[in-house]
């Protein structure tokens, strides 16, 4: 049987990892959180005192960094140099570091086949920043999520103080801005949408909303295909 692929790009905040990890679940797809990988070699140069502002210090860092991907029970655990770093690379400090050397072209071709192999092996929705353009062109479905910059601070607020962190909404507000204009004005592989994707705008839709417009673009644009 053909394997699907669906790539899910957008900006920070637009839900993409919450949206696309429920609706794998209920499509029986695994779930591949690209934006983890860029994480965990931000929380390496964070660690090792990379000069953050110098990308080649950053690209010497890489044979020193193994970034794995495994399936705990369908979830996926981001594992660096054999560690689980799951948890500590959604701080905060880390979040700013991975998009610092998510601009640095050796680090993008570095997790390219990683990537790539996921895709190869499983029925996939991953999510990221270039799935559509980059690192899966040739996706089943592609879809950019996206939602006004306000509520996607309001949401990645409030999950930020549900996981007990004190956080200024205005700091996050001008993070996720920072994050968005990095993000997509790199020279490589910046956020964008690809021609071919179906635009999805949640910020008027709650989270089941969200789920159910995924799920349906995703039925709906891979029957036509078959
Ligand atoms: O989705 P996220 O916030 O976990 O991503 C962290 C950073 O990684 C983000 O600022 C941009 C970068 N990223 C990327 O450049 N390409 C991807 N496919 C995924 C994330």
């Amino acid at each position: 049987m053909k394997l699907v692929s669906v790539a899910i790009d957008g900006p920070v905040g637009a839900g993409k990892s919450t949206i696309a990890r429920t609706a794998a679940k209920r499509l029986g797809f695994v779930y591949c959180d690209t934006g983890a990988l860029y994480r965990a070699v931000g929380l390496y140069c964070l660690r090792s005192g990379t000069d953050m502002g110098d990308s080649s210090a950053i690209a010497a860092r890489l044979p020193e960094i193994t970034v794995e991907i495994r399936l705990v029970d369908g979830v996926q655990r981001v594992f660096l140099n054999g560690s689980d770093v799951s948890e500590e690379i959604r701080l905060p400090e880390v979040s700013m570091a991975a998009s610092t050397v998510s601009a640095v072209p050796e680090v993008r071709a570095a997790l390219l086949d990683l990537q790539r192999g996921i895709a190869e092996k499983n029925n996939v929705i991953m999510d990221g920043r270039d799935i559509g353009t980059v690192v899966l062109p040739n996706a089943d479905v592609k879809i950019f999520l996206t939602a006004k910059p306000e509520i996607r601070a309001k949401r990645r607020y409030d999950e930020l103080v549900s996981k007990g962190m004190e956080v200024v909404f205005e700091d996050v507000l001008e993070d996720l801005q920072k994050r968005d204009y990095n993000d997509s004005h790199r020279a490589a592989a910046p956020l964008k949408q690809a021609e071919d994707a179906v635009l999805a705008d949640t910020s008027e839709l709650d989270f089941e909303q969200s789920v159910e417009l995924v799920c349906g673009i995703i039925q709906n644009q891979n029957s036509n295909k078959t």
